[in-house]
């Protein structure tokens, strides 16, 4: 089971909405509490086959409130979300149901084939890129997805241990060339991110659908997204504070408070921004 992060802050920015484009639809978490808040319509885009099954399972009982399309959020168009809608929700990043699955090799704590792609038919795998990059391409992705300061030594390990195909021989080779501080965070943890972005191109597929999504958007409709690091937080800010079609909700990211923290520690990084799309409602 993935647990939505922040549910609470979405419904009440999205419930008056009927309809809604989840563009992560994952496990469905978000889709459920908003069809249950009152929400008409759920429109769930997620580019993971096996993601899309599984939330269509969970929502089957909303029977056709919730339609399913697999597809890239920045390929979604016009004909998939039917019109203007009133709502619009990214909850980036991956989902528990990835992470948790060894066969899909994202996790650094589960031993499995060191491929980390949302969609299984597109390449290359985190496997492919690992094994073909030059040590200097490999620190600066290293250094500039996963903000890793060591990723030169990391670089350097990773090519002395090539060929390398599993999660695990992975993060033992960045454990041998940068060590391991008791208690501290995993020191594979900004590696795994940076590759997880790289094969996923998930900083290129955020900044292109931020302002498709927003056309697809209502007079007074809105877009919520939910950022997990820095450099998509980023993203999201400019792109929202930029558009002139819009007005931001949100001064500051919404946080999750301790207790959701408590509940569910994958929340932790979590940061929602949100924005009201400008002009006269019809
Ligand atoms: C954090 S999970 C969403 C969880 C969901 N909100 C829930 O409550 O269960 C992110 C999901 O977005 C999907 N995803 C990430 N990037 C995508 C993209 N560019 N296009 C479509 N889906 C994407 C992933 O496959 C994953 O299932």
């Amino acid at each position: 089971m993935h647990e939505p992060a922040l549910v609470d802050d979405v419904t009440n920015l999205l419930s008056g909405a009927a309809v809604v484009v989840d563009m992560t639809v994952g496990g469905g978490g978000h889709a459920s509490a908003l069809l249950e808040a009152g929400v008409d319509r759920v429109i769930g885009i997620d580019r993971d086959p096996d993601a899309l099954a599984i939330a269509s399972g969970r929502l089957a009982r909303f029977g056709e409130r919730f339609r399913a399309v697999h597809r890239r959020f920045s390929e979604v168009e016009e004909a998939d979300v039917q019109g203007p809608v009133a709502g619009v929700l990214f909850d980036l990043g991956v989902s528990s149901l990835q992470l948790d699955r060894p066969e899909r090799g994202f996790g650094y704590r589960v031993q499995g084939p060191l491929d980390m792609r949302m969609d299984s038919s597109d390449r290359p795998s985190a496997a492919e890129l690992v094994n073909a990059l030059s040590e200097l391409e490999l620190a600066d992705l290293i250094f500039r997805l996963g903000e890793e300061p060591r990723s030169r030594r990391i670089a350097r390990a990773i090519v002395r241990a090539r060929p390398i195909e599993t999660t695990d021989e992975l993060a033992r080779v960045v454990v041998g060339a940068v060590g391991r501080r008791p208690g501290g965070p995993h020191p594979a943890r900004r590696t795994f991110q940076a590759l997880r972005i790289a094969v996923n191109r998930e900083l290129e597929e955020l900044a292109a659908s931020l302002p498709r999504a927003v056309g697809f958007l209502a007079p007074g409709g809105r877009v919520v997204v939910i950022a997990y690091h820095s450099l998509e937080d980023r993203i999201v800010k400019r792109a929202l504070r930029d558009d002139e079609r819009l007005s931001v909700l949100t001064k500051k990211p919404v946080r999750p408070s301790e207790d959701e923290i408590a509940r569910n520690p994958r929340a932790r990084s979590a940061r929602l921004r949100a924005a009201e799309r400008l002009g006269e409602a019809a």
